[in-house]
């Protein structure tokens, strides 16, 4: 899977966007942008905990694969002064196009590799990218970058799939692959990518903390967390007939997300 690959089925694929979700607003209106960031933030409250959006007000932040904006947009509200970057044209368009919905000013998006980013040497405070460093083939090459485009000091928060998962273990490999039986019609390889996230889905590449620790090995580690276990991710599992906190005490082991807080 080459970023050629990559770039070709995001812009081809609607089925990335909050169109999927938000089916009955004008696509980039102001209620499509406010119904997206709902559907965001109540399905993920973890990513404004996280990331903590008004934190970085007055600050230099890149935002690397900024997709339909969403983030982006949150950045740029808070007051930071934001930059974004994405590999696909057509999500560089649509992050410009709503940010500026949300926030009624306009963020420079720039179509860039997250391998070659065409921003001056140690000039952000904070590089942040949700979901998209788990779909580089070279990571070194990427975070070698985001490194070298970091200010001495400077902070790196970003989300991969996580390996020591439920939906890696009990959704993809036991339900599809043995229950379903499809790995014998798709192959180990296209198993993962196509029940990690949807039918045709590029090459994903899951980490567990220690592989993620070693990537991450020129920054400090301030924090690495795993959520986001919902019930979808669990076939044949009665997930109501548990409480709401059994869940989150598993989303936080064995969810599907891994999520790194590092400082250069
Ligand atoms: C799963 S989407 C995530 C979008 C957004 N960060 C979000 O959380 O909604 C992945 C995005 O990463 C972009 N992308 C994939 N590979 C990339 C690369 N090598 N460099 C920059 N962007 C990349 C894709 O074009 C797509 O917009």
């Amino acid at each position: 899977m080459t970023p050629t690959d990559v770039q070709r089925y995001y812009q081809e694929s609607d089925d990335e966007l909050a169109q999927r979700y938000v089916k009955d607003e004008a696509f980039l209106s102001p209620s499509y942008c406010a119904a997206a960031l709902a559907h965001r933030y109540t399905l993920y409250p973890f990513i404004r905990e996280f990331v903590d959006f008004q934190a970085w007000r007055g600050r230099r932040v890149l935002e690397i694969g900024c997709g339909q904006g969403a983030d982006l947009s949150q950045f740029a509200a808070a007051g930071a002064h934001t930059f974004g970057c994405d590999l696909t044209p057509k999500h560089c368009e649509i992050s410009r196009r709503f940010t500026e919905v949300v926030t009624g000013g306009t963020v420079p998006v720039v179509q860039a590799n997250a391998t070659r980013l065409p921003y001056a040497s140690e000039s952000f405070d904070l590089v942040y990218s949700f979901g998209v460093l788990l779909l580089v083939e070279d990571l070194d090459g990427a975070i070698a970058e985001i490194h070298r485009v970091l200010k001495p000091g400077g902070r790196v928060i970003t989300m991969f799939y996580n390996r020591q998962s439920l939906h890696y273990y009990v959704k993809t490999l036991y339900y599809y692959g043995i229950v379903c039986d499809l790995e014998q019609l798709l192959g180990p390889r296209r198993l993962v990518d196509w029940f990690t996230d949807g039918f045709g889905y590029p090459r994903t590449y899951h980490q567990t903390p220690e592989t993620l620790r070693q990537a991450f090995a020129r920054f400090a580690i301030d924090d690495l967390i795993v959520r986001n276990l919902t019930p979808d991710q669990l076939p044949l599992i009665p997930f109501d007939d548990y409480p709401p906190e059994f869940w989150s005490w598993m989303a936080s082991r064995l969810g599907f997300y891994l999520m790194l807080k590092g400082r250069k």
